[in-house]
């Protein structure tokens, strides 16, 4: 699929063939991959065996899961390409979930202020979203995605086959992306998905493909996020704030699963402004709840909720901004949201949607 951004997103099990031309078209002096011992085990010997120059690459492994996008693993990866001798002309490739393409890209954005990278996802949620845009964002005080940069990468390679070896949690946490696009910017889509339930050897290539083609256009529009970009964040206001406040916790959520309760709660108050019938509502909340058990968000950690959603970047001047839906299929980057109109969606959640009870 080339031609939806301004580089090339190839979905193909050949993508090794794809990457060697791209490394072959370039003067790269090193090569770097950076996955996590995940993607060590099941992707990597895969990308190696059939990518002639990665042979030589040096790989850079990272521990599995959200704590690698802390600054003192970006440090360690600068440190590594460092004392690798990397310079300016140097490629990285990307191999892994989400969290490799937010660390990789950003320790590749920063190091000697940039340099090529490349996203070879093999999540769902990286395949369908996180691999396409170009942010690169990583944690910090405690805070989702608080520090980043928003630097393409000079492409990215689908292969839907890395799918085999994800955890069917994994595959269901990536479907929340894939809605949320089908939300904002697809009625249509959105009807197909309502009834796909997710199985953990999920691997529908048209849906994924679907999903990645609504982002690069989003991105194509709005690449440095001024205004229309941030539609993509809709139900990442209260996924994000919930998402830090479960990383402190023993059972983290994982950021699909936050987004689903984020999604339902951004959908209730895009219900309360008025902006989507109860019908569309309902049929929303239904088609979340079909593959997402959506948690009681505890009253005792509420106050700490409302700290981090005050945090989110899309706020100007002490108002809350929430990209909310208008009609299925469509959305506005910015609306102001009242307190009091949140509160009353988080308290509508806890009592009408959570524990996965359907609503009628
Ligand atoms: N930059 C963006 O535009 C963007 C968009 C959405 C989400 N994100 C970020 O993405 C992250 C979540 O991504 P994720 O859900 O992919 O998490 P992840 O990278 O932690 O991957 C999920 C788990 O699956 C494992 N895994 C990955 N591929 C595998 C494979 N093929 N076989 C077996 N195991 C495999 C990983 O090791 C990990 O344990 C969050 O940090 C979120 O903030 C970024």
């Amino acid at each position: 699929m080339t031609g939806a951004s301004s580089y090339n997103i190839k979905i193909s099990a050949k993508i090794t063939t794809d990457l060697s031309s791209l490394i072959k078209a370039s003067k790269y002096s090193s090569f770097f991959i950076i996955c996590d011992s995940n993607t060590l085990k099941y992707c990597l010997s895969e990308l190696v065996m059939s990518c002639k120059p990665l042979k030589e690459a040096e790989v850079i492994e990272l521990e599995p899961g959200e704590d690698s996008k802390e600054l003192n693993v970006i440090a360690n990866i600068w440190q590594t390409l460092t004392e690798f001798g990397a310079d300016k002309s140097t490629l990285i490739v990307n191999l892994g979930g989400g969290v490799v393409s937010d660390a990789g890209g950003f320790a590749a954005s920063t190091y000697k202020r940039g340099v090529d990278f490349v996203n070879v996802p093999t999540s769902l949620l990286a395949m369908a979203d996180a691999s396409v845009g170009g942010k690169n964002g990583i944690n910090f005080s405690g805070l989702k995605n608080h520090i980043g940069t928003i630097l393409q990468p000079k492409a990215v390679f689908i292969n839907t086959g890395f799918l085999n070896t994800l955890p069917h949690r994994h595959v269901t946490n990536g479907f929340a992306e894939i809605l949320k696009m089908a939300l904002i910017c697809d009625k249509k889509f959105f009807s197909k998905l309502s009834s796909v339930v997710i199985t953990a050897d999920f691997n529908d290539k048209s849906i994924i493909e679907q999903s990645v083609k609504l982002k690069a256009a989003v991105v194509k529009k709005d690449p440095a996020e001024k205004k229309f970009r941030k539609i993509l964040n809709f139900g990442h206001t209260v996924g994000h704030a919930l998402e830090s406040l479960y990383l402190t916790k023993t059972n983290p959520l994982l950021h699909g699963e936050a987004i689903a309760v984020g999604m339902a709660i951004e959908t209730y108050l895009s219900f309360l402004l008025k902006r989507i019938t109860k019908k569309e509502m309902v049929q929303i909340i239904n088609t979340i709840t079909l593959n997402f058990d959506l948690p009681i968000i505890d009253e005792n950690d509420l106050p700490v909720f409302y700290l981090y959603l005050k945090q989110d970047k899309k706020h100007r001047g002490g108002a809350l901004m929430f990209a909310l839906l208008k009609g299925m299929g469509k959305c506005d980057p910015e609306v102001p949201v009242t307190i009091t109109q949140l509160e009353k969606a988080i308290s509508y959640y806890n009592s009408d949607i959570s524990n996965a009870a359907p609503i009628q």
